[in-house]
């Protein structure tokens, strides 16, 4: 059996706006496995999102816990919380959200310097993060020089620095176009292959084909959780294929 690393007991989260409260997360109790691809799939405001950000404590919860190895994040106080962030976590957004008036190498090389203190050995990682994402040209240039697909492997290197256990992303290839949207997704596959744990949510099949497990929330819950087999690259009309009808039955 794989090891649990992130776990949730009794999960809830309710927004209250303008006296009104969204019960967005319904007691969610969930596990989810070092080494997994694991992905969250679900209609519009069934609470992806906030599912996402509960789990990389970003968000706090209502009531419940989340347990990340042996720290239960409810127990964190706020610097307790962004040490544990920076430390343990990445998170890569949809909208790409690097620093504007920074060059991409030190977009990367900003929170390596807030966790380690041998600044060679950040510069060196970041390095050799832009050259595995092909962006050694790229380094030195402000991220409005570059494309958006080279901005969003960009932020991910920055999401990388640290080594985190855990790389989420919230529907990263929202704003891409269809190959630049693959080439992030080869760069998930990639991470994957060598034992990097990744939750993303995402809309597209296709991106969800990279997953070797489906999760499907509806209305605050997991309403599905599909294992598939690790991704490869035959076979792909197949996968896509299950993957839909399994959508199409939990009326996606
Ligand atoms: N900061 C917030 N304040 C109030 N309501 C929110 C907030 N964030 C999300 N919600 C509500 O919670 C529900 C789930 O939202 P979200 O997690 O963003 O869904 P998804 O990512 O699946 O589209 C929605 O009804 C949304 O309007
Ligand atoms: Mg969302």
């Amino acid at each position: 059996m794989p090891k649990v690393i992130l776990n949730t007991k009794d999960l809830c989260k309710t927004y209250l706006t303008d006296g009104e409260a969204v019960h967005a997360i319904k007691n969610i109790n969930l596990d989810i496995y070092q080494g997994d691809f694991t992905v969250i799939m679900g209609s519009s405001g069934s609470g992806k999102s906030t599912l996402l950000y509960i789990l990389s404590g970003m968000e706090d919860t209502t009531s419940g816990s989340v347990n990340f190895e042996e720290i239960v994040l409810n127990d964190l106080n706020e610097d307790q919380l962004s040490i544990f962030r920076r430390k343990k976590i990445g998170f890569v957004f949809q909208g790409i959200n690097l620093v504007p008036n920074l060059s991409i190498i030190e977009n990367v090389i900003l929170p390596g310097y807030l966790v380690e203190k041998s600044k060679k050995k950040v510069d060196q990682r970041a390095r050799e993060l832009l050259g595995i994402f092909g962006l050694e040209e790229q380094s030195f240039r402000l991220p409005s020089q570059v494309s958006g697909g080279q901005q969003q492997r960009g932020a991910i290197a920055r999401a990388l620095i640290n080594s985190p256990q855990v790389l989420f992303a919230d529907e990263p290839t929202g704003a891409l176009n269809s190959l630049q949207g693959q080439n992030i997704l080869n760069v998930f596959t990639e991470l994957n292959s060598k034992g990097q744990t990744l939750v993303m949510v995402t809309h597209d099949i296709k991106a969800a084909c990279r997953a070797d497990r489906i999760l499907f929330i509806k209305d605050g819950r997991i309403d599905g959780d599909m294992k598939l087999c690790k991704y490869s690259e035959t076979d792909i009309s197949k996968r896509e294929k299950t993957i839909f009808d399994y959508l199409t039955q939990k009326g996606w």
